[in-house]
């Protein structure tokens, strides 16, 4: 039996765009903002493009880490878990302007009865077997590990091997447990990703999967018999499915896995799996590029179509965490710069996938620089001028000449590098596209000197085509930003009095399509221009 590995693409089906699921041992950082913030943008861009999208975040609630955390607090796992996810892991989607369309918990029944059904079918396909493990175990990591897994340690630990990810010594593990015969999976894991080169992303995370993969795989434990806080093994109750195990499983559960066809879970399953992207850091490269796609071949599943691994936010050279207690809560950068800064900042300054550090100075330049004085500045002086000109109505452009056409025409190359680049995940070269078009706007504005126009009135004509170039080109970032800054974007909307429909307006933002952006001269003449509040305030004015 080979069950496919790939479903019909098509636009029948909704882009399913997912994030890990969080542990809840303790509160987010900046770290799980970074993915969850990427996942939106993504999403959002993927709507903006007319796309049905599917976008589930959540978070892994069962385990040992999790319920030793509880332990420590004095409560039941399930209590601490309730109290972190409405306390702050629901909040932390607000303060980072997440538009999610599901948010799945381990806990749910929704989640642990399909959990019980999908790990059924692989048993009845024969890959499921009890078998004694012994081992190490991180449980920071709730990973068994491979002695090639560990490095020295060194301080404290000097003599011992140690997890590189959480700088501990492992826990050795003694279990009866239950089996997933992984090895078998090896030979089809490497033909499918010799097919498919884009199904892991960036390159790097697809070599390392690859040279682990061509090591040879080995069969791993799928149960735990000596912990309780989770899933009960459906064939042997007093077992729990192993973490790892449960959680993979949400991004099928969560949207229907196992529910009857023609009921709307069922449907909703037949619209949105296969997952385009499973959006992971690369700390979870291997359960998310090996052990989940060898899961989904023994349940007969078809596979996602790509993982794409992000670097890590550090702190002093080291991946920020909650283990080390070295996280910045979102919301310390978001009270002060607010959301939209926050969104611009991370996918514009870091590469993603590759590692990257916060640092205040560097946001607080990037947000002057490129925010306050490059975008801020331009719709605060083309909305005061239309204002202070035309007495806030826009006026028409009747003289177009050669610095027109040639916004025009950048307007184009824009749009469609910035679509590129956005699809393929390159955030910060969609980010630095559309802000290389903003300094041209810019740049025009200083050349053509409108307010040195306005004085003479033989110029009107280009005084007004001028302010209608500039206004047009703002209509265009709108769109071409929404995706990353929904609430600064809808503000810029409003000024430029695009949200009324019909021959006043153009309807709402969201409803603008990334194909057409940079078709001319949708603003309609005679919109009402207002100067609001200032898109970026100066941080002076802020603290
Ligand atoms: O691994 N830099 O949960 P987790 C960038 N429950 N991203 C970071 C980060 C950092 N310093 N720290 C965390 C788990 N992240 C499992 C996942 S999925 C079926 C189960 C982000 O709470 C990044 O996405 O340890 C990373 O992969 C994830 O949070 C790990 O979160
Ligand atoms: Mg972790």
């Amino acid at each position: 039996m080979s069950p496919p590995v790939t479903s019909a693409t098509g636009a029948d089906k909704a882009f399913y765009l997912t994030t890990p699921i969080y542990y809840v041992n303790d509160a987010p950082h900046i770290g799980h903002a970074y993915t969850t913030t990427a996942g939106d943008v993504l999403t959002r861009w993927h709507r903006q493009r007319g796309e049905q999208v599917w976008f589930l975040t959540g978070v892994d609630e069962h385990g040992t880490k999790v319920q030793r955390a509880a332990d420590a607090g004095g409560v039941t796992p399930q209590q601490w878990v309730d109290n972190l996810v409405e306390k702050e892991w629901l909040p932390v989607l607000e303060t980072v302007d997440a538009a999610n369309d599901d948010f799945i918990r381990t806990t749910e029944p929704r989640h642990a009865e399909r959990a019980q059904r999908f790990w059924e079918q692989v048993r009845e396909h024969g890959f499921v077997y009890s078998a004694p493990y012994e081992g190490p175990y991180c449980v920071g990591c709730e990973e068994f590990k491979f002695a090639a897994d560990l490095v020295p340690g060194t301080g404290e630990y000097e003599g011992q091997l140690i997890c590189p990810v959480h700088g501990r010594p492992c826990e050795q593990l003694q279990e009866e447990n239950w089996f997933f015969q992984l090895s078998a999976f090896t030979e089809r894991l490497i033909e499918h990703y010799e097919a498919n080169p884009d199904a892991i992303q960036p390159r790097s995370a697809y070599n390392e999967v690859m040279s682990f993969i061509r090591g040879g795989l080995v069969d791993i434990s799928m149960s735990r018999s000596s912990v309780s806080w989770g899933i009960p093994v459906p064939w042997e109750t007093g077992q729990v499915i192993y973490v790892w195990f449960d959680a993979l499983l949400n991004y099928a559960t969560a949207v229907g896995y196992g529910t009857d066809p023609s009921s709307p879970e069922g449907e909703l399953y037949a619209n949105t799996w296969p997952a385009d992207v499973h959006l992971v850091g690369k700390d979870i490269l291997r359960f998310h590029a090996v052990y989940w796609p060898a899961m989904l071949m023994a349940a007969g599943e078809p596979l996602p179509r790509k993982v794409f691994a992000h670097g890590w936010l550090l702190v002093g050279g080291e991946k920020m965490s909650k283990s080390k207690l070295t996280g910045i809560a979102p919301s310390e950068i978001i009270d002060h710069f607010g959301s939209d800064a926050f969104r611009y900042y991370f996918l514009r300054a870091i590469a993603f996938g590759q590692d990257g550090s916060f640092s205040w100075e560097d946001m607080s330049a990037r947000y002057t620089a490129e925010l306050a004085n490059g975008l801020g500045n331009l719709a605060a002086r083309a909305t005061a001028m239309v204002v202070r000109y035309c007495e806030g109505i826009l006026p028409a452009a009747t003289a177009d000449g050669a610095a027109e056409e040639g916004l025009q025409a950048l307007l184009v190359s824009t749009a469609a590098n910035a679509d590129a680049a956005m699809v393929a995940l390159d955030f910060s070269t969609g980010i630095t596209a559309v802000k290389d078009f903003i300094e041209a706007v810019n740049g025009y504005v200083t050349e053509q000197e409108p307010w040195v126009l306005a004085k003479d009135p033989a110029n009107r004509e280009r005084l007004e085509t001028v302010l209608y170039t500039i206004c047009e080109s703002l209509r265009a970032i709108a769109v071409l930003y929404n995706p990353l800054m929904p609430k600064t974007m809808q503000d810029l909307w409003g000024q430029l009095g695009a949200n009324g429909s019909g021959a006043t307006g153009l309807g709402p933002l969201a409803a603008q399509r990334i194909a057409g952006v940079a078709v001319w001269g949708q603003l309609p003449v005679g919109s009402s221009v207002t100067k609001g509040d200032s898109l970026f305030p100066r941080l002076e004015e802020t603290t």
